[in-house]
């Protein structure tokens, strides 16, 4: 199969970096005491967003309101899957103002914002990415990570909430608390996976899930490669590991770097600053 066949990936929500910063610490790389550089951070936004359209994509955007620097990560906005919009639930007090902000800017673009029980805990697609859609007719698999911040209990709700068939696995390295610092859809064969985020089972899921895994090795890992936004064969990164980037392009992707050093302060990278827009997982 050649590469670039995803079935998603090509519409994008983000927001622009206008109140970011690192003012509480939530995991492990946040240091309240690093200044962001904001005019730095808005650069290497801006930078992000026009890699994203030249390589085909269409970028949406939502305003940051004053309160919520962690907001310009649109990844843990919530899940979408066709219409609806199943909006987060976040673990740590200070990123919950965001899931209202969320869920107006979707009703307000014509999705059907989808409420998870009020005691399920999950940050959206920062936690559950799809693999395998159109797979033997069937539908996607959603690999949801689970632990740091979200719970493996959300996994039937959200299943109920998307359509979709969930697979929870235990993320079990702090520094990798979400799950796309550990996994990325590459096309419908290929993924990139960092074995050091998971136990013995979740390597084992991925395994089998996955028919030619790229595996990043530890360090690779936590320099977030893992971390990486796919549009078609583009593929955007917060940096290329040359083992990496030789694999990919034998593959037929074209890796590309974007510097978002102002963004790891905060524990996040180019795929957490960004929320794909057209993911159905009920498709099949
Ligand atoms: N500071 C943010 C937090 O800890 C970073 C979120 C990164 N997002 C992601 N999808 N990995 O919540």
């Amino acid at each position: 199969m050649p590469a670039g066949d995803l079935t998603w990936g090509r519409r994008f929500l983000c927001c622009a970096p206008v109140h970011f910063g690192v003012v509480y610490e939530i995991n492990p790389w946040m240091h309240a005491e690093v200044a962001v550089d904001v005019d730095r951070a808005r650069a290497q936004w801006e930078t992000l967003v026009a890699t994203l359209r030249a390589a085909g994509a269409v970028v949406e955007t939502i305003e940051q309101p004053e309160g919520v620097p962690d907001l310009v990560f649109t990844a843990n906005a919530g899940i979408v899957s066709g219409e609806r919009f199943v909006p987060s639930h976040f673990r740590h007090p200070p990123r919950r103002p965001e899931t209202e902000v969320f869920a107006t800017w979707f009703a307000r673009h014509g999705f059907s914002v989808e409420r998870l029980p009020d005691d399920a805990v999950h940050e959206g697609a920062g936690d559950a990415l799809p693999f395998g859609a159109d797979r033997s007719g069937g539908r996607p698999v959603l690999l949801s990570g689970y632990r740091y911040r979200s719970e493996a209990t959300a996994a039937v709700p959200i299943g109920a909430a998307t359509g979709a068939v969930v697979r929870p696995i235990e993320l079990v390295d702090e520094r990798l608390y979400h799950l796309d610092l550990t996994f990325c859809p590459l096309d419908e064969r290929r993924a990139m996976a960092a074995p050091l985020g998971w136990d013995r089972y979740g390597i084992r899921v991925v395994e089998e899930l996955v028919p030619e895994p790229l595996w990043l090795s530890d360090e690779e890992a936590l320099a977030f490669t893992a971390n990486s936004v796919v549009v078609g064969t583009t593929i955007v990164m917060p940096h290329v590991p040359p083992a990496v980037g030789r694999r990919l392009e034998a593959w037929g992707f074209d890796p590309v770097a974007v510097d978002v050093g102002e963004f790891l302060k905060a524990g996040g990278a180019c795929r957490c600053l960004t929320l794909a827009l057209d993911v159905d997982l009920r498709a099949g």
